[in-house]
């Protein structure tokens, strides 16, 4: 990669002038875009200690330094090409990857990187305001971290975009540009993207779901037989785990200082937010929250848009190689199915159940991250524990959704539903009460709001009072 470059990149970009041509028209205005919803408050006045990739194998892709945000250097990176590549699931098993886009499978491929793309500016704007009631300067960099790689993201899905659906493809990425999340009339596409984010504590559940949701997306985009979509989200993939890190050591941290402050009262949950923390049954409605928006996400149970997409080797399952069975064409997949206030086991065949299928290895993923969050009520002595809600609670895609479960996945009706909701999602007096604790932001170095306890270790080695975001005029 030449430094010099307007755009950085490892894809040769200086030897393709139309494809440079167009990414450098549409650079300005995804930098209007940039300091009219990115981060408020933080655009020209402060340098921030960023990591920037700049080439993509494992020296360049982890620069660390202060930055002017829009000054961050936005490129475009690959993974290495795989050689001699081959389809590896679906009825094209066996054939050479594309290099190219098949036509008659262009608009479910643009669809399908359209709809990646649209989350990523999405993200950023969902949280744009969070740096204003920031609980340290740590916490500070660390959204910024996972604000300028979500740009980086809708960069690499516009290269796609640009580079290999002509004007199609140009006219997307200005469009990408154009809806915003919680708009009446321009919405996100998906709904998940345009529900507010308005406290951290939403936020570092976001990052723990809604971005895990989003490495689950990339890991199935990773085995598509669209060579350039694989290589793209693979790159994608090793930024992604800094976001979901961001979220999982957040809603730790949090439990941590809930745990001390029980520790120095009686132990109930009112003393908690007597002395200002956040306890846990807070704690689990917007685990309860976001968890489930971020399960909507995977799409319907039973979906022929997802058999064709795994036949058609557009997108696959993520690891598909841990799989026994690539073409799925023999098997069944087990879905219990709303009927009559009940629930009935339906055997669908495996290759409509393939969103199912991925929400299921991803609910396995999250459990994981659920265990270490609960080792840290176990090392304070405390029985409590945070569990993951049943996957048809508070749905609103698929086929549980227009009916109601509680959070154990028995059906329920709407009246039972409206009495206990409060207590299982957040209620507008939680909200309140997590805004009225975030009201003032902490910006000295080192120091903590006080419902969350420090992190273990700063970032890239620095310590944690480290002066991770600098006012500079
Ligand atoms: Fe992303
Ligand atoms: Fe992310």
């Amino acid at each position: 990669m030449l430094s010099s470059e307007r755009i950085p990149n490892n894809v040769y970009l200086s030897d393709n002038k139309r494809l440079q041509r167009a990414l450098e028209r549409w650079q300005p205005k995804f930098l209007d875009w940039w300091k009219d919803m990115g981060p408020e408050g933080f655009q020209d006045a402060h340098k921030v200690y960023l990591r920037t990739a700049i080439s993509a194998d494992a020296k360049g892709w982890a620069n660390f330094d202060y930055v002017r945000m829009p000054e961050y250097r936005w490129g475009i990176f690959l993974a290495e090409p795989e050689h001699e590549r081959k389809i590896a699931f679906g009825d094209l098993m066996g054939r050479d990857v594309w290099q190219e886009v098949p036509g008659e499978f262009r608009n479910p491929l643009r669809r399908l990187i359209v709809t990646q793309g649209d989350t990523e500016p999405a993200s950023v704007e969902q949280q744009r305001l969070l740096g204003q009631n920031c609980p340290s300067l740590y916490d500070l960099r660390n959204i910024f971290q996972v604000n300028v790689e979500e740009g980086r993201h809708l960069w690499a899905m516009v290269y796609l975009l640009h580079s290999y659906f002509g004007r199609d493809g140009r006219d997307e990425g200005d469009a990408l540009l154009e809806r915003t999340s919680g708009s009446e009339d321009k919405p996100r596409i998906l709904s998940t993207f345009n529900e507010p984010i308005t406290n951290w504590l939403d936020f570092y559940m976001f990052a723990m779901f809604t971005d895990r949701d989003g490495k689950y997306q990339l890991l199935a985009l990773a085995e598509s037989s669209f060579d350039p979509l694989s290589r793209t989200t693979r790159f994608m993939l090793t930024e992604e785990a800094h976001h979901m890190f961001v979220g999982e050591t957040g809603i730790a941290r949090i439990i941590e200082r809930c745990c001390q402050l029980l520790q120095e009262t009686s132990g109930m949950a009112e003393d908690v937010r007597r002395q200002g923390g956040i306890d846990l049954p807070t704690i689990q409605k917007h685990l309860n929250l976001w968890f489930t928006l971020s399960l909507d996400l995977f799409g319907g149970e039973i979906s022929s848009n997802a058999a064709s997409f795994f036949a058609n080797g557009l997108k696959g399952r993520p690891h598909e190689m841990r799989f026994d069975d690539h073409v799925a064409k023999e098997g069944t997949y087990d879905v219990p199915v709303p009927e009559n206030g009940h629930l009935k086991s339906e055997e669908v065949p495996l290759r409509n159940a393939m969103n199912e299928v991925n929400r299921d290895s991803y609910i396995e993923d999250c459990e994981k991250g659920l265990k270490r969050w609960n080792r840290v009520l176990e090392k304070f002595g405390m029985s409590d524990r945070l569990y993951l809600p049943n996957k048809r609670f508070n749905r609103h895609i698929g086929i549980y959704a227009g009916h109601h479960f509680d959070p154990q996945g028995h059906p329920i009706s709407e009246e039972k539903w409206e009495l206990h909701k409060d207590e299982w999602l957040p209620s507008a007096a939680d909200k309140q009460y997590i805004e009225s604790l975030q009201a003032t932001p902490v910006f000295e170095p080192g120091k903590m709001a006080n419902w969350i306890a420090p992190p273990r270790r700063g970032i890239n080695g620095q310590p944690v009072d480290f002066d991770y975001v600098r006012a500079e005029a």
